[in-house]
């Protein structure tokens, strides 16, 4: 008798852990007798002829370092179910068969894929159109709300806290406001976190519109009280109360967010005369090697994504839920963002010791 062979791809923006996933996958596979072969860039590996590689014990040992992803992602192409938060986009009817005549004449009975939402919406349609899915949650904004934990968000914190260490010295060298613009287009989770980590003294993030005069009087009362630096952390979809998210466009025409972390350091110097210097982290909070935590969570995402195959539950999830790596199924997962509670625990955390957000 063959072999059972499953597939496995990574879609949509890479992160931190993709290949932990991948190896756990793999590893797990192996131990039930199954063939994994992993889709090459997403999705559109699924196109014909198909694209893909066998991933073994070989292919996959000492990856689990490796930032990125060993099989290649995207988040564009035939397969892109979604075209912003809440809009709902629906993959052609003729790109899911065609999808199922390779799955079809490869021989691979089930699909793991490992994505955020996007990715979760188009699996969503392949497994109601009869291809059997299984999701792993990924995304370094850790806004899922069917889950508590994505792996890729401790790192992308580690690399803001590192990130932080790093401005500290040199804010106060030189008694200046240093402003740092990080990931998070609607949710404040990894400027609060990595605001925290690296002791930023305000945090600017979507949840929480902030004021311009406020921030600044917090500037100066500080610097009334003998500190001369300060550290500013502002998520990229953070907004003042009366204005706007800050978007620009792209070489290629495509407006992306970013730029809120230069608007902040412009009106921060105009309103307190301080010297002020933005830096955005940018991509190298996506890149590099996962934390261990990350390497943990993902191997134990991608095991028991293997679980739930076995167990024959196409159409759920990873989840992680009360320190316990769970499932649920993947039509309550999508579309629900988990934001920053301003009331929460960590809001006021943060407060207590002293962060401002600028409200
Ligand atoms: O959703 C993950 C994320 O890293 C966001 O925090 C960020 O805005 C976006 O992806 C960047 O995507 P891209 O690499 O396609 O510009």
């Amino acid at each position: 008798m063959n072999k059972i062979r499953v597939g496995v791809l990574t879609s949509g923006g890479d992160c931190p852990g993709l290949n932990a996933v991948l190896r756990g996958v793999v590893l797990a596979a192996e131990k039930l007798g199954w063939e994994m072969i992993g889709f090459i860039d997403g999705f559109e590996g699924l196109l014909p002829p198909g694209r893909y590689m066998i991933l073994d014990r070989h292919r996959t040992s000492g990856i689990m370092p490796l930032g990125g992803t060993i099989i290649g992602t995207t988040n564009r192409g035939h397969f892109v179910a979604k075209v912003g938060p809440g809009n709902r986009a629906v993959v052609a009817t003729e790109v899911i068969e065609e999808a199922r005549n390779v799955l079809e004449r490869l021989e691979v009975s089930a699909l793991i894929v490992i994505g955020g939402d996007g990715s979760m919406t188009t699996a969503l349609q392949l497994q109601e159109a009869g291809i059997n899915c299984i999701g792993v949650p990924k995304t370094i904004d850790n806004d899922l709300e069917a889950t508590a934990m994505t792996f890729g968000f401790d790192s992308a914190v580690a690399a803001v806290a590192d990130a932080l260490d790093r401005l500290h010295t040199t804010a106060t060298s030189h008694k200046r406001v240093m402003v740092l613009e990080v990931m998070g287009r609607h949710a404040g989770w990894i400027a609060l976190h990595g605001g925290i980590a690296g002791g930023a003294d305000a945090i600017l993030i979507p949840e929480i519109p902030f004021d311009y005069e406020k921030l600044a009087d917090f500037i100066r009362r500080r610097e009334a009280a003998g500190s001369f630096g300060s550290l500013v952390v502002v998520a990229e979809g953070a907004t003042a109360q009366d204005g706007q998210q800050v978007l620009h466009r792209s070489a290629v025409g495509e407006y992306r967010f970013g730029g809120i972390g230069e608007v902040v350091a412009r009106e921060l110097h105009a309103r307190t005369g301080k010297e002020t210097r933005c830096t955005v982290l940018g991509h190298l909070q996506r890149g590099g090697p996962p934390t261990t935590l990350d390497r943990i969570l993902g191997t134990r995402f991608g095991v028991k994504a293997v679980q739930l195959a076995n167990e024959r539950l196409f159409g759920s999830m990873v989840s992680y839920q009360n320190y316990l790596v769970q499932h649920v199924p993947i039509f309550d997962a999508v579309n629900r963002l988990r934001l920053v509670q301003p009331t929460s625990q960590m809001v006021q955390t943060a407060r207590d010791v002293e962060i401002s957000f600028g409200d």
